[in-house]
């Protein structure tokens, strides 16, 4: 049987913020994945595994927790082993969930992680899902009752203390309807029509012209 790899976004930090994709992944699968930053593989630190148990508990199901070392100090090799981890409990079980907070588009290892399950294992990577969750920022803005972005306003999200020097992922949105996307420059482009809705559309380019006001595109940031 082909195997299933679950990557999924738990939220900020309330269960009540998980989608409802995450607890069908959770019910879906024989084994989570749940990073710890505790070097005896503990989970007395770890707010994903507060959130993972306090899922299971509503969904009122037991399922195996593999908890995986991430001391977090972006080093190739902790990803490898995170790596290897979850690779080893896909031999033992054929639907394996990896968890991560809030989105797994923001600031996640998930990428760094399925880079390397894409080298080891391609089918396995055709088979996995990135499920989307709510962001730590969205989550802020609620709380506040305050919008991230209004009319004409741009939202720009930071890393505090960079690394290297800073590249940036462009979002575009509100397009007009029969509009050139000329103007909306050359890169990484991605263009989402209609996201899960009837005639959901996901093309790995800029599309030239808008056929539709339910069109995103996304100009990703340029990786080695
Ligand atoms: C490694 S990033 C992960 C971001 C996450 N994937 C998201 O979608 O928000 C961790 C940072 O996210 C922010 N963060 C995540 N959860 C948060 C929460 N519950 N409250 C406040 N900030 C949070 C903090 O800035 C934290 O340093």
């Amino acid at each position: 049987m082909t195997s299933k790899l679950y990557m999924v976004s738990l939220g900020p930090g309330d269960v009540e913020l998980l989608t409802l994709k995450a607890l069908n992944a959770f019910k879906d699968c024989d084994a989570i994945c749940v990073p710890t930053k505790s070097e005896d593989n503990s989970f007395t630190k770890s707010i994903s595994f507060k959130i993972v148990s306090q899922a299971l508990e509503l969904l009122e199901v037991e399922k195996k927790i593999i908890p995986v070392y991430s001391p977090m100090h972006f080093l190739e090799e902790d990803w490898d082993n995170e790596a290897k981890v979850i690779l080893d409990t896909l031999k033992e079980n054929n639907k394996v969930c990896f968890v991560t907070l809030g989105d797994a588009g923001v600031y996640s290892s998930i990428y760094y992680l399925l880079d390397r399950i894409k080298e080891s294992d391609e089918q396995l990577y055709k088979n996995s899902e990135v499920i989307a969750g709510v962001t730590s920022f969205s989550a802020g803005s609620a709380q506040a009752k305050k919008a991230l972005c209004l009319g004409d306003e741009q939202l720009i999200i930071k890393p505090i203390n960079p690394r290297k020097d800073i590249r940036t992922t462009e979002i575009l949105m509100r397009p007009k309807i029969g509009m050139d996307t000329t103007e909306l420059g050359e890169g990484d482009f991605y263009t989402f029509e209609n996201m899960y809705l009837k005639d959901e559309k996901i093309t790995p380019s800029k599309i030239s012209k808008v056929r539709k006001y339910m069109t995103l595109f996304i100009n990703f940031a340029k990786r080695d």
